[in-house]
């Protein structure tokens, strides 16, 4: 579904990305690790077409984003949705109209189409029908990131973003959405890369790790194989986090 092949990018002098190799197939979740400003949102946005390696490949669903029209670029886009830090939501649009967004900016979708689509994310993320016509700020933390991913959802959407890395706004992957996050997988067969600064949320969503760090992934291996490692880069990482940082 994803596919990153030597990837490399520099911003000027600051080699982010130093030959980047990164896999994730249908129905996969993937974990990016790694501290403040080592790449991982730089990831995310190459895999989204909104920046452009130095050399290397990238592909999504077998489509070398990196090399294409807009046009394909846009139609590739549409299959991915994408949950940003703290949920992102227009403050001054209701629920109903934030899910909605996307496809009336795509026009050409019935009113009553949309509400049906809105209508089956709000169920599939556990959220009452009337929550719809709430506005972001009568919503809890919880119901937010629900929503949240509802939005990212609401393509029906083969691959998800995760991009969670500041403590302090509350985890997107935090307990609720954990589920959720497992509920597209083994349902729908999304391919999922998460970024998130929550080790006990990531261990609950990974099926596979990738530290990055100094441009390079320096470890990648399966739940267990984090929580087994030696790897002083991994270990400092956990428990760092662990400790409640
Ligand atoms: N548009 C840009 N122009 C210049 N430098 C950039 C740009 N975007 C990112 N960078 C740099 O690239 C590095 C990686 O940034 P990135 O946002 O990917 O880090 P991150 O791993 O997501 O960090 P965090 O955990 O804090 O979100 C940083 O050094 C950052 O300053
Ligand atoms: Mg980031």
């Amino acid at each position: 579904m994803i596919d990153l092949e030597d990837v490399h990018l520099s911003f000027s002098e600051n080699t982010v990305l130093d030959g980047i190799w990164l896999e994730v197939d249908r129905g996969e979740t993937l974990v990016v690790m790694g501290g403040s400003g080592q790449g991982k949102s730089t990831i995310l946005r190459i895999i989204l077409g909104l920046l452009e390696p130095d050399s290397g490949r990238v592909y999504v669903h077998g489509v070398n984003v990196t090399y294409t029209s807009q046009e394909i670029l846009d139609q590739v886009r549409r299959q991915i949705g994408m949950v940003f830090q703290g949920g992102a939501l227009f403050d001054s649009l209701t629920v109903g109209d934030n899910l909605a967004f996307r496809l009336h900016e795509e026009k050409g979708h019935e009113e009553e189409e949309v509400i049906r689509v809105v209508q089956e994310k709000l169920s599939f993320v556990d959220l009452e029908p009337k929550v719809a016509s709430l506005m972001p700020a009568e919503l809890s933390g919880g119901m937010r990131k629900r929503v949240a991913l509802a939005r990212a959802i609401m393509g029906s959407p083969r691959i998800v973003l995760y991009d969670d890395t500041t403590p302090s706004v509350g985890c997107i992957a935090a307990q609720t959405i954990t589920a959720l996050i497992n509920k597209l997988r083994d349902q729908q067969g999304v391919a999922s890369i998460v970024v998130t600064h929550d080790i006990g949320a990531a261990l609950a969503v990974g099926d596979r790790f990738a530290m990055l760090k100094d441009g390079d992934i320096v470890f990648e291996g399966t739940g267990e194989e984090v929580l087994a490692t030696d790897n002083p880069d991994v270990r400092s990482f956990i428990d760092a986090r662990m400790a409640g940082a």
